[in-house]
């Protein structure tokens, strides 16, 4: 009931959808008058979504809602495939104006009082009226022993009229009948039940005695603006026909299923978690015109929506990433900028001083990692530590890490020198921004092809900030460790010696990854002679080139298709990163800066080859 609540004394046009299917459009013109929605409906999944949509014309509001359950034998044409909109549930011939409705009613509906039309007249019973077995319906006995009439004709007529604002409603009816008097055995009441000219009763019916029953439509009518109802007594009945009780029902299909319900309960968790200030009402995905802003969603024809991707750039969320992110099973994309998503709230801004070197990392990882930006870096979204694991929720990175690549990766072609020398630039870029961009500067430890990471456009990308180390202090220019770090193969060997790590351990490392981009190599080789030992992939390549020829070391499945110059620049700065003592070794900015000469190089030569085989030459460098 609207009441004029706002002071408006405007009325007001909103839909009503029921899970996520339209139910009806509620017009409430008059203030004081009340307006009740009813549907008979099978929930799917073990909630129900009610939401009142704003179609332009006023505010939506609602006064109450309440939930019925009932038992699944009464109204069977409610099903999976359709709902049954309330258009009207009438008592017939009661002697007051009371709504009959629990506990008259155990279902508490809600019956209408209708009677005093100036053609009828009433009959009623004291005696208790009984359901038949398997009752369809179950009218309660209050209603039932109340009826019409017919007065001076056998014939009762009424009617109902369309919802003007639904689209070519279909409707269902359930008439009630119950013979109210003890009719003597010259008396005979029999009639049919006609709507629109059809008899809707196969066979004359007659009332049974305080006995429930009904002629109910089994197939639903539409297309008229209004129904005309006949009940009209046969030949040989001496009695006129009566009416106990009336429901008129709009078919409302089920069209669209709702979202998966453990993606359901999943982003529920989530919003709840982040207190995520957002128009997060309803079902997630569905219907797809009002699926929740930041989600999307796939669609299939017989099965629920599922949630794709979730974008919460921006949403300035605090605190721990929930495990719920985990059970969203079909998303591919986790879109975020939430500098201060960490495992902690407070934490986050106050990072206290703990002993335990896990507690360090993840308080340096609060203070810094989460600031780092850098378009060869790997963003950090977030990362969720429930005491036995830390796991960081990173950017997603398509086409894998430069590791597949090498290796060959199902469905993708093996990498060109261009492509090679462009990730090389990339993450050395990557790896100087960390040395030297960062404010406390940051030593990686741990680079090899699995950490550097290739999006949709090959653009490295280096990840796995997990046991990086920062400087204490800009001044700082090692850090102790207790533990060796690292992956074997890519330590710097002067690390043995000196038990710490500088910033020209990652140059070794990097110097050892670019040896494997080109040569395709691993960086342990094993011998192939019977007393040879494993060999790391920078001696490998001395002592190749020590023998004078690039084209042995390099990556057959370029099947030569590079510039000489470029590769043979490229090899000698990856063997002067991996010279054994760091002071030997350039910096990453000097490594930067040759391996643009390296791309110059290839980029020359690249375009003079095009141009000679266009000329039909078929030259080869
Ligand atoms: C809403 O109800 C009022 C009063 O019954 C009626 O005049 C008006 O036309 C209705 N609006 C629509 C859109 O049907
Ligand atoms: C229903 O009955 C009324 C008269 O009671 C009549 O005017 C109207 O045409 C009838 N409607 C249909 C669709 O037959
Ligand atoms: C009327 O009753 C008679 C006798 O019982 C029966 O033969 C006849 O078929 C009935 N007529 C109708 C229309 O039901």
């Amino acid at each position: 009931m609207y009441g004029n609540y706002d002071g408006l004394n405007k009325g007001v046009i909103f839909d009503l959808h029921i899970g996520v299917n339209y139910w009806r459009t509620v017009n409430i013109s008059d203030p004081d008058k009340r307006t009740i929605a009813e549907v008979i409906f099978v929930a799917p999944v073990d909630y129900i979504q009610v939401c009142l949509v704003n179609s332009g014309l006023g505010t939506p509001f609602i006064s109450s809602l309440d939930l019925r359950p009932m038992k699944n034998r009464l109204y069977p044409f409610a099903n999976s495939s359709q709902s049954l909109v309330l258009a009207g549930r009438l008592n017939a011939g009661p002697t007051d104006t009371t709504i009959i409705r629990y506990p008259d009613d155990p279902h508490d509906r809600m019956w209408e009082p209708w009677s005093n039309e100036p053609t009828w007249a009433e009959i009623t019973t004291t005696s208790c009226i009984q359901n038949i077995q398997n009752d369809l319906f179950e009218v309660p006995s209050a209603v039932l022993q109340t009826a019409v009439t017919p007065v001076n004709s056998l014939e009762l007529k009424t009617f109902w009229t369309a919802d003007p604002l639904g689209k070519d409603p279909e409707y269902l009816a359930n008439f009630h009948f119950s013979e109210l008097m003890n009719l003597t055995k010259d008396q005979k009441r029999e009639f049919n039940l006609i709507i629109q000219d059809v008899r809707f009763s196969s066979e004359p019916f007659t009332p049974a005695f305080l006995l429930s029953n009904a002629i109910y439509l089994d197939n639903p009518v539409h297309g008229l603006q209004q129904y005309n109802v006949t009940i009209k007594a046969t030949v040989n009945s001496t009695l006129p026909p009566i009416l106990n009780a009336v429901e008129v029902f709009m078919v409302l299909p089920v069209f669209d299923l709702p979202t998966d319900s453990a993606d359901v309960s999943t982003i529920n968790a989530i919003k709840s978690e982040y207190q995520i200030k957002r128009d997060w009402y309803g079902d997630p995905c569905a219907p797809k015109s009002y699926a929740w802003d930041g989600l999307n969603c796939s669609y299939a024809v017989s099965s629920s929506p599922r949630i794709t991707v979730l974008n919460l750039a921006s949403s300035g969320l605090t605190g721990e990433i929930t495990n719920a992110f985990g059970n969203l099973k079909a998303v591919q994309t986790l879109v975020g900028d939430n500098v201060d998503l960490c495992y902690d709230g407070t934490e986050c801004h106050q990072p206290k001083k703990k002993s335990g070197n896990s507690k360090i990392a993840i308080a340096i990882i609060a203070q810094h990692l989460t600031k780092i930006h850098h378009r060869n870096l790997v963003s950090l979204i977030g990362y969720c530590n429930d005491e036995n694991y830390l796991a960081l929720v990173l950017e997603y990175m398509s086409e894998g890490s430069l590791q597949d690549r090498l290796k060959g990766r199902p469905g993708s072609s093996w990498l060109t020198w261009k492509e090679r020398i462009r990730i090389a630039l990339d993450s050395a870029k990557g790896l100087e921004y960390l040395h030297k961009g960062c404010n406390p500067r940051i030593i990686h430890q741990d680079i090899k092809p699995h950490n550097i990471l290739l999006n949709e456009r090959l653009e490295a990308k280096i990840a796995d900030f997990g046991v990086s180390k920062a400087f204490s202090s800009n001044d700082d220019t090692h850090v102790s460790v207790k533990d060796p770090v690292g992956t074997y193969g890519y330590i710097d060997p002067e690390y043995y010696v000196k038990r710490k790590v500088t910033e020209k351990s990652d140059v070794y490392s990097f110097g050892v990854v670019l040896l494997q981009i080109i040569t395709g190599q691993p960086a342990i080789i094993q011998g192939t002679g019977p007393e040879s030992e494993p060999v790391n992939v920078s001696q490998w390549v001395r002592q190749r080139l020590s023998r004078g020829n690039i084209d042995s070391v390099v990556d057959a499945r370029m099947q030569g298709d590079y510039d000489i110059n470029s590769v043979w620049n490229a090899a000698k700065v990856a063997l002067e990163c991996t010279e054994m003592s760091g002071v030997h070794r350039p910096t990453m900015a000097d490594v930067i800066v040759r391996l643009q000469e390296c791309i110059e190089l290839e980029a020359a030569v690249g375009r003079n080859r095009n141009g000679v085989s266009r000329n039909g030459v078929n030259k080869k460098e």
